[in-house]
């Protein structure tokens, strides 16, 4: 084990002041469940997991997981590989997994920034970031999950002509997005007018915190293509 410290800032919680207490079917989830279906730690092909995956798709910070499992079920064909720090989350994304008997999806309780350095290049088709933490005051945006480094590494682990997801309802952290997305030579930006980031894509899915319309703006959807 490397003493070094990790190359990105350190994973601050945003906004949550108490973990719930885990529920006694969900603490069994967590102790049969969970390993199952963990995404190993090191150096990782996905489609070893799933060598017949029509695709891999990766979400980073599931919450709940209700749109990573609705995804899941909705494509038994895809492998769907979700992180998300949360120990809640986990528990209840376990749930859904579990009340679905999905195959699909592997789940690691950390940081997506570990996942993706250790994702074999061009291994993924779509990445999701769905309404991550916002941090809206200008001294904490350096905790925002998107900076030029994170970009560069969904660059690496996405093909060629894989998608990103990028989904949020603070405006300021969308043109953040949007300004530094748009200055990577690796990503395209999909919109051809004002109702493609407006609308809802046909296969999102609504997430439980875009339920909460916490933010200063209705969603604002960017797609991008790995070029
Ligand atoms: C505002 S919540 C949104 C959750 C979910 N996507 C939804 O829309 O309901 C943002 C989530 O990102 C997770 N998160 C923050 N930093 C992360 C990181 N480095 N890797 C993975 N998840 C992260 C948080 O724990 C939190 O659950």
């Amino acid at each position: 084990m490397s003493d070094d410290p990790p190359a990105h800032a350190p994973l601050r919680t945003y906004g949550r002041i108490k973990a719930r207490p885990i529920k006694p079917r969900q603490a069994q989830l967590l102790d049969s469940l969970a390993p199952r279906i963990a995404i190993p730690s090191g150096p990782l092909n996905p489609r070893d997991l799933k060598p017949d995956a029509a695709e891999i798709w990766l979400e980073i910070g599931f919450g709940g997981g209700e749109h990573m499992a609705g995804q899941a079920a909705r494509r038994p064909d895809l492998l769907i590989l979700g992180v998300e720090p949360f120990l809640n989350g986990v528990a209840s994304a376990l749930r859904h997994v579990d009340e679905a008997a999905l195959d699909n999806v592997r789940v690691r309780q950390g940081d997506a920034r570990e996942v993706l350095a250790d994702l074999a290049p061009a291994s993924l088709d779509r990445i999701f970031i769905l309404f991550p933490d916002p941090w809206p005051k200008t001294r904490h945006h350096k905790r925002r999950l998107v900076q030029t480094d994170a970009i560069d590494s969904f660059a690496v682990a996405l093909k060629p002509g894989g998608r990103l997801r990028f989904v949020t309802d603070w405006s300021n952290y969308a043109d953040w997005t949007l300004e530094r997305m748009l200055k990577s030579p690796d990503f395209r930006w999909l919109a051809r007018a004002a109702v493609d980031w407006r609308v809802p894509p046909a296969d999102h899915l609504t997430t439980r915190y875009e339920t909460k319309r916490l933010g200063d703006c209705a969603p604002i959807f960017l797609e991008f293509e790995r070029v």
